[in-house]
Formats: C-alpha cells, structure tokens, sequence
C-alpha cells in the first residue's frame, strides 16, 4: 500500500470543501490542496471572515479555521498541486447536459475530460485518481483512455469513491457516514484510500467493489431516495380529497421496519443539484442500451415531481379566488432544503416563476439567501425579462416585511425559525383572509386556524 502524503482535490464545490477538510482535519499527516477554475471561491474560501465562505455548512467554519493554513490549502495553481501530489480526488461539477446529444437528459462530462486531460498533461509521477463526482456508469473507461493515452510512462490507478452526503448536513455525514464506498481494480490503491478514511471510519463501513458498482451505487442510491420522495407525494394528493392525513400515513407505513421512517416526509417537491440530474442521468443510461421500461419506471419520479410543484401553485392560485394578479405572496424559503444556502433546483424558483407568469407579486424572505442569487436563479428560467423578474420578485430582509399585506405566505423551505415567528403579529398584518400554503408541513394546522389563518398543508 502506498502511504499519501499529499491530495489534490479539483473542485472546490459543495463537495470537494467540505470532503477534504474533513479528510484534512482527520489525517493531520497528510497536506490538502483543493483546487478550482474559480478564483472568487477560492478567495471566499481563503477569506479571513470565516462567515464569507462560499459554502454555508453547520460544523463547517470551525473545520476550515482549525486546519486552513496548517494541512488545508485552497488555490488556484491545479498544475502544481496535481504534480505534488500521490492522490487526485477529481469533485467537480456534472451537471444534466443543455446542448446537443442528450441534451436535457445526460451528465455533462466536459469538466471530468478537462480535468482528466489536465491531470495527464502535468503528472510526472504515478497517481491515484479518485472519482468523487457523481459519474454515469462505466465513465472510469473514459478517463482511464485519457490518462493512459499520454505516453508519459505515468502509472494512473482510478477508483470511484462516490460522495454520500447530503447538504445542510454535510459535515455529520462526512464524520459518520453510514459507509465509505471504494470501488477499483488495483486492491493497492484501493487500500490508500481506505487507509486515510480509517482515521476516522471503522473498517467494516469502508464497502470494497468493482468500479463500475460503485459508480451505479451511487446513481441508484439517489433514484431510491428520490422514488420515496415521489412516493409519499402522490399520496399526499389523494389525502387532500379523502381526508386522510400525509403525516398520519407516513407515520403509519414508516413503523414497518421494511419500510423505514426517514424521507417520508411529504414535500412542495425535491430540489438539489442531484436527484433530478442523477435520475435523468439514469433514465438516458437505460435508454442508451434500450432498456425502455427500465427507463420509463424511473423517470416517473421526475414527472411526478414536476406534478408536486405545480400542483402547489394551482391550488395556491385556485384558493385565492382564481387569481393571482397583482397580489402579494410572501415566500419563506428559497433554499432547496433548510440549513443551506444552496437553491440549485429548488421548488421555490418553479413555484414563483408560475406564480409571476399569473402577474403575483412575490417577497421573499431565506435566512441564507441573497437578493442576487433569487434573481439569477429567475432569469435561468428564460420566462421573462430580468427587468419583469426584477419587478415582480423582492427579496426581504427580515420575515416581517416579505409577509406584511401579502395575501398569502407560501413555506418554501422547513428552516426552523419560521416555526417559531410570532404568527399572531404577521396575521395582523396581512391581507384578509390570510392564507398560509405550507409547502413542507412544519406548522401546526390547528394552531394557525385558531389564530384565524386560512391554512393549507401538503396532504392534509
Ligand atoms: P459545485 O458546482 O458546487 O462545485 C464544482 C466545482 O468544480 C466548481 O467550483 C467549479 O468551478 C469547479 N470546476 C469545474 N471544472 C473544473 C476544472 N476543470 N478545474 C478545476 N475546477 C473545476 O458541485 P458540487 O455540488 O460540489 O458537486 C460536485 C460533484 O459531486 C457532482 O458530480 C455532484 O453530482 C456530486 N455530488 C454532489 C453532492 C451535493 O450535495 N452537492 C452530493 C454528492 C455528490
Ligand atoms: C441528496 C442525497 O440525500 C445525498 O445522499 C446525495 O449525496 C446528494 O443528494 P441533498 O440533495 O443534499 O442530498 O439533500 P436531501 O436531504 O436528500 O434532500 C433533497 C430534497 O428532497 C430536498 O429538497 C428535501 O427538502 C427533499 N426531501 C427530503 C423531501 O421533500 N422529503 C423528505 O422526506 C426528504
């Protein structure tokens, strides 16, 4: 086994930050470089004003300050960090396609070749190269072609070892994670990795398979996730028109072990970076070699996802009389779950953007995101002109004001605070009849109804 004295991670992403200083803060033997095109995340991350950092994690700040400096570095220099450095973990962005074959539907795969290709124009030496990127199966072929094509006498040995962890708690996850998964052909390389996730991973979680199990591990993984999601949401619908309640059921279902309580909880509809770009990725896999029902199964939880969102603005709109125009609605929430100041395919930017398209007016209000980034998240869309969105969307600074004369408070996201705002306060200062649609369930229907809210949840 090769003992590493030096990483390099490209991609200094949700994944690659907070992976490596976790790696970092329990290997202090080991220097860690994470690497990025991006010089502004590079500085944000290299920032004094440890509050700056471009990544909102709980845990995470007190990582970054106890290692930064010491065996954490953050830098823009890729070539010399690849060429210092036994091991590269590549964690940089795959997103779904928007161009040419498999446009809507594939990973992009661009990022993975330039670093693929950066990695064996500069490599002196032999190197571990880790997949830590979320990748269709069977895409270690691919770099092993590039890397093995150089004819620099190199040796590269390719692992993947798929990331788990979910945003908002990153940092516990990474630090106790239900398992490690290495998947590769060279037992050596293999046990370098396993042996730095030893630090602080018992053995019998570190999971050794062939590479190509452990890339569809990962794709799999999500699709199952995801599929409850979409699961307890269709339920919810029927719940609206039978009077059975979604948390009743899911309790109820939940308490079978075979089953399992966790991500039953009725939802606006999933968001993130990965289930909807994973389970499309999936979907164009199984289509590529002709596996149609395979295909259309899991492409379901798409569509029924898509239902959940707009099915949420309907009723929204439905309930206000037909029409939305030039009314109010306050927006708590806008990150894709709570505890993040990630938004990338929140339900918050498809429930707004419906919404406005009905000439709404909407404020809103996130503890952890920017006016900017609401906006860009908008003008993405294409729907209309940054001056429209610009006109119809205002962000808050404080709650208070997002709801004050709204017509209607729409929950986004289930962060914590909103359950604890004095709701007699923001009754008063609202349009009546004041509708809250609680789009995650987080308040209590007959407390709300009591203070005179007309209160819609999902599935109840
Ligand atoms: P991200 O967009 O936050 O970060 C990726 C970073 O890579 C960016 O900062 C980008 O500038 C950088 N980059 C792109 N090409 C580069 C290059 N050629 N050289 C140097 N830097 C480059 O993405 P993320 O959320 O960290 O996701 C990374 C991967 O991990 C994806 O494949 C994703 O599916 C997977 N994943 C994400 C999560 C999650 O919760 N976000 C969880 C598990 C797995
Ligand atoms: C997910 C996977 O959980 C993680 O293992 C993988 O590495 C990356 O993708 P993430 O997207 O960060 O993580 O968050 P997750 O907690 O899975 O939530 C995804 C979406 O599903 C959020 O919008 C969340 O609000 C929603 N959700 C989750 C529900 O609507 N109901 C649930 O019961 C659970």
């Amino acid at each position: 086994m090769k003992l590493i004295k030096n990483i390099c991670c490209i991609g200094a992403g949700y994944v690659g930050g907070p992976t490596m200083a976790v790696i970092a803060k329990n290997n202090p033997h080991i220097n860690v470089t994470i690497v990025d095109i991006n010089a502004d995340r590079i500085a944000a991350w290299n920032d004094e004003d440890l509050s700056k950092l471009p990544i909102y994690e709980p845990g995470l700040a007190d990582i970054v300050k106890e290692t930064r400096g010491k065996n954490l570095f953050f830098s823009t220099d890729i070539d010399t960090a690849i060429d210092t450095s036994e091991m590269i973990f590549i964690s940089v962005n795959t997103p779904t396609k928007t161009y040419g074959k498999g446009k809507g539907m594939a990973a992009d795969l661009k990022y993975i070749e330039l670093c693929a290709r950066n990695i064996a124009d500069v490599a002196k030496t032999d190197k571990i190269v880790v997949e830590k990127s979320t990748l269709p199966v069977r895409t270690a072929e691919a770099i092993k072609s590039i890397l093995h094509n150089t004819g620099n006498h190199v040796k590269f040995d390719i692992l993947s070892n798929p990331e788990f962890l979910a945003e908002g708690t990153a940092v516990e996850d990474l630090l106790s994670p239900d398992r490690v998964l290495i998947g590769g052909e060279s037992e050596e390389a293999i046990e370098s990795l396993a042996n730095i996730y030893r630090s602080w991973v018992s053995p019998e979680k570190i999971l050794k398979t062939n590479l190509w199990s452990s890339e569809l591990s990962k794709l799999t993984a999500n699709a199952f996730l995801a599929q409850r999601i979409s699961s307890i949401n269709a339920i919810s619908e029927l719940c609206e028109l039978t009077e059975a309640n979604i948390n009743e059921v899911a309790k109820a279902i939940g308490m079978d072990s075979r089953i399992g309580s966790k991500f039953l909880k009725a939802s606006v509809g999933f968001g993130g970076s990965c289930f909807q770009k994973d389970i499309l990725n999936l979907v164009y896999i199984a289509r590529s070699y002709n596996l149609h029902a395979v295909a259309d199964y899991w492409e379901q939880v798409i569509i029924m996802n898509d239902h959940q969102k707009r099915r949420f603005s309907d009723r929204l709109i439905k309930t206000l009389y037909n029409t939305v125009s030039g009314k109010k609605i306050g927006f708590l929430g806008w990150a894709f779950k709570k505890d993040t100041n990630d938004t990338r395919e929140s339900a918050a930017i498809y429930v707004a953007d419906h919404l406005v398209s009905e000439q709404a007016h909407i404020a809103v209000y996130d503890p952890k995101v920017s006016a900017v980034k609401v906006q860009t998240d908008l003008n993405y869309l294409n729907s209309r002109s940054e001056e429209d969105n610009l006109k119809h969307v205002v962000t808050a600074t404080n709650p208070y004001d997002a709801l004050k004369d709204a017509h209607a408070v729409a929950i986004m996201t289930e962060w914590d605070e909103f359950k604890t705002y004095d709701w007699h306060k923001i009754y008063t200062h609202m349009k009546k009849p004041a509708f809250i649609f609680d789009g995650r369930n987080i308040l209590d229907k007959h407390t709300m109804e009591t203070i005179g809210f007309e209160y819609y949840a999902i599935g109840q």
